[in-house]
């Protein structure tokens, strides 16, 4: 059995379908969530879907070796980054090589790096009337959004969208390739 472990900060649509993905497939499991943000959705679609949740703060995720502790326990096949928006600090980078990917709400290069996430990118594709947007799934390195390119995906931007429909495209995205692509890498 696979297991993988999501780090999220914020809703967790993203963290619920892939844990909804993999409970069809007896190889692969989300053995457990991890926030930074005790009021976060993701908590509460963790308890609905009964899967394991952890919340902890920035003295142990920044300064201490608390979290990537708990991570080397859960003994994870994969670290997935949906909707997480710290940046992964050196000592869990070193303790899993090339075993955290991210999602990106948009083409990277373009839109990505610090306080660029969710519909903070979405106004910038907007105001800079881009015609096409997408995902970016990618490991993570040291740096904002830098690691390799694991996979894009792009949507038709029209100029009559604003920033909640491209949203909406972006996140339709997400939700058809996130899974597959998390299955491909470990299957
Ligand atoms: C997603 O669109 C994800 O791509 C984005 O945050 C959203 C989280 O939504 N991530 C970033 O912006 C990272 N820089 P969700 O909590 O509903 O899955």
């Amino acid at each position: 059995m696979k297991q993988i472990v999501i780090l999220a900060s914020g809703s967790g649509s993203n963290a619920e379908n892939i844990i909804t993905y993999f409970k069809e497939n007896p190889q692969v499991t989300v053995s457990a969530v991890l926030t930074n943000k005790k009021t976060a959705k993701v908590l509460e679609r963790c308890d609905r879907l009964e899967v394991p949740a952890f919340y902890f703060n920035k003295f142990a995720f920044q300064n201490s070796d608390a979290v990537v502790g708990v991570l080397k326990s859960l003994q994870p096949d994969l670290i997935v980054l949906a909707g997480f928006l710290w940046k992964i600090p050196t000592n869990i980078i070193e303790a899993f090589p090339n075993k955290i990917i991210n999602i990106h709400p948009a083409l990277l290069p373009k839109y990505g790096g610090k306080g660029m996430y969710g519909a903070k990118v979405h106004q910038a594709v907007k105001e800079n009337a881009e015609k096409e947007t997408g995902i970016t799934i990618h490991y993570v390195n040291e740096n904002y959004d830098e690691g390799a390119i694991i996979f894009q995906a792009k949507t038709a931007v029209e100029p009559s969208d604003d920033a909640d429909k491209i949203a909406d495209k972006v996140h339709q995205l997400e939700y058809e390739h996130f899974p597959k692509v998390i299955e491909k890498l470990l299957v």
